[in-house]
């Protein structure tokens, strides 16, 4: 897909948010070091990162594999407990998983084949969250035909008594969101919902989002390492890096006007039907370990700008245009670019990148996946 696909309609950008991370953090016990010394170490996985989705939008959580997307993702379901920060639904924090939560905030996963369990038929797929929140109606079937009609797998009668394995990928996946509308929810979560199936799929699923979206007012967060489908789709984009947020703005705007060296980067591997050359982010560098992050700007290893404080201080975020930030030294007065520079430190007081973790990490957070599955239909 290139960058130049026509983007489907947007809609305003100013509605109040229906769910909101406000400062996520997150951390990871992992095993760490070999033999006699091994022992463990805390992962940075998510460092204070922000984001507030609005009805009838689309927000895209890019950046490479490891930056710490599916666990913001995986808070915002409330699938794991942030050691940070809070969640809201309509401007209230939300404590526990309720289950009104779990029904109005769904998940869809990356790997349809994993995400549908191969002994049940796709009427069972869902029919199950219809009676687990008791919404089957009076004529479940009339129900799950008319599920299977909105994500367009259509005659439905053809499709509620097949197998998954009887089904191709992008049918799936569609299975999946048809799952998740089921219990009539007003945030879609997306953790990479078309990265694992053929390209030439991939367009049907994000178009059926953008329907959602556009139709059926949703809130999506669309989660992904492909920043050219991030625009093509999304209405605002935030850029992950290392666990951090780096910018964010509206979609158009940051792919045209990329503030960040790192979206800059992003941006040069992005397909691009005039380049001769494949696109790859090869020989940029890689992302840094989060067992021991780099200081500063984490991204001052890989970045062709950097300079003496950014190895040093965290650059604060810095308004480059309405609605666009960037967290980058280039955009701060020259004047201003002091370590311990009394208004930067103020800007970063509520970033835990300034300062240590205040509370040890949960042991034994890593959950299996199908369980995952399982409890965010719950
Ligand atoms: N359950 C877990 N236990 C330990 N480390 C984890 C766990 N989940 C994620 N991580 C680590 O957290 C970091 C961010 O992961 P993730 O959120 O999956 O990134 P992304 O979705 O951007 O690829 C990675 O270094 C990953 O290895
Ligand atoms: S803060 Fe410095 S190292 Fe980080 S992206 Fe900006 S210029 Fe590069
Ligand atoms: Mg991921």
């Amino acid at each position: 897909m290139s960058l130049t696909a026509q983007q489907a309609a947007a809609p305003p950008v100013s509605a109040r948010p229906v769910l909101e991370g406000r400062g996520l953090t997150k951390f990871f016990s992992v095993k760490h070091g070999r033999g006699i010394f091994a022992g463990t170490a805390r992962l940075f996985a998510v460092d204070d990162v922000s984001v507030a989705l609005a009805p009838g939008t689309v927000t895209a959580l890019v950046g490479e594999s490891g930056s710490g997307k599916t666990t913001v993702a995986r808070m915002l379901a409330k699938i794991i407990n942030p050691d940070g920060g809070k969640v809201l639904l309509d401007g209230e924090p939300v404590s526990g998983r309720p289950r009104s939560y779990a029904r109005q905030v769904q998940m869809v996963f990356q790997d349809p084949f994993a995400s549908l369990n191969p002994i049940h038929r796709i009427n069972y797929h869902l029919i199950r969250p219809l009676k687990i929140h008791g919404l089957g109606g009076d004529d479940v079937n009339e129900t799950v035909e008319d599920l299977l009609r909105r994500v367009a797998l259509e005659p439905p009668q053809q499709f509620t008594r097949k197998f998954p394995h009887e089904l191709s990928g992008g049918q799936r996946q569609r299975v999946a969101i048809a799952r998740a509308l089921s219990v009539r929810p007003r945030v879609l979560l997306a953790d990479e919902p078309v990265s694992m199936l053929d390209v030439s799929i991939r367009l049907g699923i994000l178009n059926l989002l953008a329907d959602l979206r556009d139709r059926e007012h949703l809130a999506i967060l669309y989660v992904t390492h492909d920043i050219a489908s991030a625009r093509y789709l999304a209405d605002t984009i935030v850029v992950m890096y290392a666990g951090q947020v780096v910018e964010t703005a509206p979609s158009a705007r940051l792919t045209d006007h990329p503030a960040h060296p790192y979206t800059q980067l992003l941006l040069s591997a992005a397909p691009d039907p005039d380049r001769v050359e494949p696109p790859s982010l090869a020989g940029s560098g890689a992302p840094p370990s989060l067992i021991a992050p780099p200081s500063g700007c984490r991204f001052h290893p890989r970045c062709p700008h950097a300079m003496a404080i950014c190895s040093t201080t965290a650059p604060p975020s810095v308004t480059v245009d309405p609605g666009h930030a960037a967290n980058c030294w280039l955009h701060v007065d020259a004047s201003r670019r002091v370590p311990n520079n009394p208004e930067v430190v103020a800007a970063n007081a509520g970033s835990t990148s300034m300062r240590p973790p205040a509370a040890p990490p949960p042991i034994g957070t890593t959950q299996m996946r199908r369980t995952e599955e399982d409890r965010s239909m719950e």
